[in-house]
């Protein structure tokens, strides 16, 4: 596929309605991945400069640049997502049993650089999602694979940590890191699970052979945030944070809406905000995933001077396309590791 064909394709998709571009997209990697895998090898940045970090000392990323969260929910298609050059992908999040998510529509576009959804953790549920990775790894296996885990709409919140405990001894031979997702604000409560308390069951719970993550809302204010960065510092089986999830805040007061969190360019300022706070707390060799409207190369070095060893995009690739990673890999490469 030429660069414009890629171009018309993705101001095609722009023109659908959100939730049935990314389905298509989705349906169409699927469908397609081997072709799409062996032509976007041959035209897509590789950024293979490499680097490792401390706590994931059995990884070697090929650059710091992932894919976020809820892209790729069922792991269906990131072989072919880490041929567009990421360094790192993250599948899920992925619940116990499959879940059909909150009623359509779900999924809004606020041109030109923000999203808002409520999707609601819409997912295949745990063995399909592990049959996927089982199908798909060893298309890719120097990507480092992470899995973000969630509790099932309907398991109430007492009952919530027996989810994450099945979701973490299931998962584990399949991934090379969690990420607790407590922060979607599309599952209603699961935002309470950002306590002390609930970090000390699920650090009860968690494996000692797999770098563990918690990703946090940007909602959260900078007392609660720190309280958390803390326990995370301090708790020997937690090797860091993923920062931030949407923010449901944002999406009422700049674009009224009644349900659901936004991600994308208005984010960005937080995220960093998050980002350096947790810095500031967390210590080697935990790390940091900054994620959250990063759309620009200087977005990834902000990200990077704020103090994350990671760095996220989701929703820059939604309204950019995969040019973007073009864009990013010029800095990413200049980027000591
Ligand atoms: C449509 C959509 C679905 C998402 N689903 C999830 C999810 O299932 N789990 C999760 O932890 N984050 C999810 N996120 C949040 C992203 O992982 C990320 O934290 C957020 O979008 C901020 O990054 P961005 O501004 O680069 O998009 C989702 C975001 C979007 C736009």
């Amino acid at each position: 596929m030429t660069s414009r064909m890629m171009t018309f394709f993705h101001r095609l998709l722009l023109m659908l309605d959100a939730e049935v571009a990314h389905t298509l997209v989705i349906t169409l990697l699927k469908g397609y991945q081997w072709l799409l895998f062996n032509i976007l090898r041959r035209r897509m940045p590789s950024l293979n400069k490499g680097c490792s970090l401390p706590v994931f000392s059995k990884l070697n990323f090929r650059n710091r640049l992932g894919l976020a969260a809820g892209f790729d929910k069922g792991a269906e298609v990131f072989a072919a997502l880490a041929q567009l050059g990421f360094g790192f992908i993250e599948v899920g999040t992925v619940t116990p049993k499959p879940q059909i998510g909150n009623p359509k529509p779900r999924l809004w576009r606020h041109p030109p650089d923000a999203l808002i959804n409520h999707m609601g953790f819409n997912n295949c549920g745990l063995p399909r999602f592990k049959k996927n990775i089982e199908k798909y790894r060893r298309f890719v296996p120097g990507v480092p694979l992470f899995a973000n885990i969630g509790k099932n709409f309907n398991t109430s919140l007492t009952e919530a940590i027996k989810d994450y405990q099945a979701l973490l001894q299931s998962l584990r031979p399949y991934v090379d890191a969690f990420v607790i997702n407590l922060s979607s604000p599309n599952t209603p409560g699961l935002q309470s699970l950002q306590s002390t308390t609930f970090l000390d069951q699920i650090a009860a719970v968690a494996p000692t052979d797999l770098p563990i993550l918690i990703k946090l809302s940007p909602d959260l204010d900078n007392k609660t945030l720190l309280e958390l960065y803390a326990q995370v510092n301090a708790t020997k089986k937690f090797n860091g944070v993923v920062v931030v999830n949407t923010s449901a805040r944002l999406a009422q007061s700049l674009y009224q809406a009644p349900q659901g969190g936004l991600s994308g360019r208005p984010l960005f300022e937080r995220a960093l905000e998050c980002v350096a706070l947790a810095r500031g707390v967390l210590k080697y060799p935990k790390i940091i995933v900054g994620v959250g409207g990063v759309s620009s190369a200087e977005d990834v070095l902000k990200m990077r001077k704020a103090g994350a060893d990671l760095v996220e995009i989701y929703t820059a690739l939604i309204y950019r396309g995969p040019q973007i990673l073009r864009e990013l890999s010029s800095v990413l490469e200049r980027l000591p590791s």
